[in-house]
């Protein structure tokens, strides 16, 4: 794969009728072997992405390559498993029978087909429930059964949208087991998500999508970067002299005073904390402290929708045609 990237994909446009843009002019690069999280607030056209690259919504315009082929080509198609948001299994169905299903659809034989299923069920923990039929699932089952066919092919690239949908903390950290497990295996594995917290956990990068483009892109250590700073608690108020401290705010409170001082080194506290210390202040707490994902998407959401033009952010006319 041309430098490492599984997914290479640019200029993604979609419109739907004259007025829907859902994708402006997308460009994302997923690497193989990584778990990869697409965040984005509802309608930013995360779903759309991904039924573009499987080829249920067909794009208006599209460059790039998916496993080392054109968009769409089913040599790469084969290799790729894909959990659509609200799908929709026949309810009279078992979760062995569509498990079967689709892998009766990739051309699997009989006897492959019920190994595959069996190991499947295992590994999603719907061995016990196999059985029974769709219809008395609860949304967890539902999921489960959904990452179960998604992997029935022993696909090399996994396209999971909202994976952990309706699913309670428990099931959830199961799949977050689960999907490290599949990278562990080779297999680069590619979440649409809302929840930030959960992708935060899993994921090596991530891309965030504000109206029909890529805001930010990378790992989330980069992204946070900028935001690294100390926090410092002493007991007591802050002596005077802080005030001239260029890169040091302050806020005081019954517990004391929290100290909020710039910058990523830590050499940058040491002469602040002699300081304190020569004074006989009594220092009760130093950390330090970086955005977490959800302030990271939150700016980006706000301040996707006044023009932003951060690193991966097209800009576009609003129409944002091809
Ligand atoms: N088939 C369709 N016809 C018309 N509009 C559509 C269609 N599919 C998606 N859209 C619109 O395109 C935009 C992007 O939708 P998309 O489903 O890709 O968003 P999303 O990021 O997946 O959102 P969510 O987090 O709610 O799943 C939305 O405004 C949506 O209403
Ligand atoms: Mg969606």
């Amino acid at each position: 794969m041309a430098n490492g990237s599984i997914i290479d994909i640019t200029d993604a446009y979609k419109a739907f009728g004259r007025n829907i843009h859902a994708l402006r002019g997308v460009d994302l690069q997923v690497d193989a072997g990584e778990v990869f999280g697409l965040l984005g607030p509802n309608g930013a056209g995360k779903s759309t992405l991904v039924k573009i690259l499987m080829t249920v919504v067909r794009p208006d315009r599209l460059g790039g390559t998916m496993l080392g082929r054109s968009p769409g080509d089913k040599r790469a198609l084969a290799k790729v498993g894909y959990l659509p948001e609200h799908h929709n299994f026949p309810s009279y169905l078992t979760g062995r029978q569509v498990i079967e299903f689709v892998a009766a659809m990739t051309g699997m034989r009989r006897q492959p087909r019920r190994r595959s299923a069996d190991r499947l069920l295992k590994r999603v923990g719907m061995w016990d429930w196999a059985d029974k039929r769709v219809k008395s699932y609860s949304k967890g089952m539902l999921q489960r059964i959904g990452l179960a066919q998604a992997l029935v092919n022993t696909p090399e690239l996994v396209l999971l949208d909202e994976p952990t949908d309706g699913v309670d903390p428990v099931g959830r950290q199961e799949i977050r087991d689960l999907l490290l497990g599949l990278r562990d295996e080779g297999m680069t594995v590619f979440i649409n998500s809302h929840l930030l917290s959960e992708l935060e956990m899993v994921c090596d990068r991530v891309a965030i999508m504000v109206k029909g483009r890529v805001a930010m892109q990378g790992t989330i250590d980069d992204l946070t970067a900028d935001s690294r700073h100390y926090e410092l608690r002493i007991h007591g108020s802050a002596p005077d002299w802080i005030d001239s401290l260029p890169d040091v705010s302050m806020q005081s409170d019954e517990h004391g005073t929290l100290l909020r001082i710039n910058g990523r080194e830590p050499d940058g506290i040491q002469t602040l904390i002699d300081r304190l210390r020569a004074e006989d202040r009594t220092i009760l707490e130093i950390r330090p402290v970086r955005d977490s994902l959800e302030a990271l998407f939150m700016r980006a959401v706000t301040e996707g929708g006044e023009g932003f033009a951060g690193p991966g952010a097209v800009v576009g006319d609003e129409g944002g045609r091809p």
